[in-house]
């Protein structure tokens, strides 16, 4: 059998670890969650969710990959084969997010360029959804095909696969070590740039002033550990692979504290260019913070266009900002990808080549229906029910899995036997008790405020066609490819 793979050096796995962790969901999702959730209060649950739930998790992800030498349905074979499937599943969603995630770095590629003469004009919201989106009235009227998206999210593809394909350290660990710092750079240029700018102290005081009151509501809590899960790509297939390409005598306790810091890091300097910028736009309008301020999409592309009109020397904010969303979100998608493509070398022995452009060639192909005038409110829909069931009920089987089933002493010692530092028992009981109880919480609470309120007013036929389908057709097709003839070597780790 081929030899596996392997990173060509530490930074080259961290700047990688740390390429996947950072992505869209840092620049406009942390900073929303955080002004919506008490501001400087947030960061005491994300702090607290970062401690008990994401350094602990990445040590376990990180020590299972590199004990196990495999993607997720790899070392899920190789806890016990009937737990395959559970690989599969998260496999599936890894796939479905690659979908549509790219159909947003189309967006951030169309708007890198419109920033040149900020073609979004006066009413950058009638732009947005209207002239570019071309945005219907239902999920089910697609509406035809917009083709300066189609052509964008082509082009992400292209680079996705060309990562792929180029392999594990002359690709990936490549294209990692050019995106990351740059983006740190530009991130940190535009902050200095933003933070001088007038009124942009006020937009940092409404973050970072803290209300402490939202402490008492544990959807505060939840949310802060779904943004932990997500932004740190835990608990969907990724950092297993990624840490299966780490040579035998690899470090994996302070790797994954690195990567979660690094990531954490750029989540705060994300908010603080971002509030930095809403407060110079509210004093230009002279508005309140809270009244400018918007949420995910509508930050980025309605909220963040609006603010750019405001600015002095707006073509270099404009191109600058979506620049690094664009680097941020393609370094993200070239590991959610690679997530999908190893699980099918490692089961089915295909060459690289040959599977990361069926796996592209068919993400593609699905992703032309979030180009289409009703992609919005498909991704909408798909995106709330992926975050707020699918990778919580993954994450928390594999938790439990763990936990409770294969035992978590085994993977403790292995990870500590090669790191600098090692983890004791509270280790176990952030996973065991304090995260399966957060995650299993949030979770049921999800499930009954989704039966009882259709998201976002959408016909519940809908809903039941792009989001609660999604588990059980991922249940279904993993058992499909559980049961598929393995190549050799898939098994023989235990
Ligand atoms: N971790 C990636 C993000 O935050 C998927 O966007």
């Amino acid at each position: 059998m081929a030899q596996r793979e392997q990173w060509g050096s530490r930074v080259g796995f961290v700047l990688a670890a740390v390429g996947s962790a950072i992505g869209l969901g840092n620049i406009w999702r942390f900073p929303y969650m955080a002004y919506e959730n008490g501001g400087g209060a947030f960061l005491i649950p994300y702090i607290f969710a970062l401690l008990t739930a994401g350094i602990p998790f990445m040590i376990m992800e990180f020590g299972l990959g590199h004990k196990f030498r495999g993607s997720a349905p790899k070392v899920f074979r190789s806890l016990g084969s009937k737990w395959e499937f559970l690989g599969w599943m998260q496999v599936l969603v890894a796939f479905v997010i690659s979908v549509y995630y790219v159909a947003v770095i189309g967006w951030t590629i169309n708007y890198t360029g419109f920033a040149l003469n900020q073609a979004w004009g006066a009413d950058p919201k009638g732009f947005f959804f209207g002239e570019y989106l071309g945005l219907t009235g239902s999920p089910m009227e697609l509406g035809g095909i917009r083709w300066s998206i189609l052509g964008a999210c082509t082009l992400a593809w292209g680079v996705t696969w060309l990562a792929i394909t180029s392999g594990v350290r002359k690709g990936i660990e490549r294209a990692c070590k050019v995106l990351i710092p740059l983006l740190f750079v530009l991130v940190l240029v535009l902050i200095f740039r933003v933070v001088s700018l007038p009124g942009a102290m006020t937009g940092l005081d409404f973050l970072f002033k803290p209300d402490f009151s939202k402490l008492a509501d544990f959807s505060v809590w939840a949310d802060a550990y779904g943004q932990i899960f997500f932004s740190l790509s835990i608990g969907f297939a990724i950092m297993l692979a990624y840490s299966s390409y780490l040579p035998k005598e690899a470090d994996i306790n302070n790797n994954a504290a690195m990567t979660v810091f690094i990531n954490c890091g750029f989540s705060m300097l994300a908010g603080v260019m971002i509030f930095a910028v809403l407060g110079h736009m509210a004093h230009e309008t002279n508005q309140a913070v809270s009244d400018v301020a918007g949420a995910g999409v509508g930050l980025a592309f309605i909220t963040i266009p609006t603010a750019i009109n405001t600015m002095p020397a707006p073509v270099f904010f404009g191109t600058l900002f979506f620049l690094c969303l664009t680097m941020a979100g393609v370094s993200s998608h070239i590991s959610i990808v690679e997530a999908v493509s190893s699980s099918f070398i490692d089961k089915f022995g295909i060459d690289r080549k040959k599977t990361a452009s069926i796996v592209c060639g068919l993400g593609f192909a699905l992703t032309v229906i979030f180009t289409t005038g009703g992609g919005l409110l498909i991704l909408d829909i798909v995106d709330h029910f992926i975050n707020n069931l699918c990778i919580l009920s993954l994450a928390l089987a594999e938790i439990i899995l763990m936990s409770y089933v294969v035992g978590l002493e085994d993977i403790r010692s292995h990870a500590n036997a090669t790191s600098d530092f090692t983890v004791g028992n509270l280790w176990n009981i952030c996973l065991k008790v304090v995260t399966v109880g957060v995650l299993g919480y949030t979770f049921i609470m999800n499930v009954i405020t989704d039966s009882g309120t259709p998201y976002g007013g959408y016909a519940n036929a809908d809903l039941i066609a792009l989001g609660w389908s999604l588990l059980p057709v991922a249940f279904i097709l993993s058992l499909v490819l559980k049961q598929k003839q393995a190549a050799p070597g898939f098994s023989n780790n235990r």
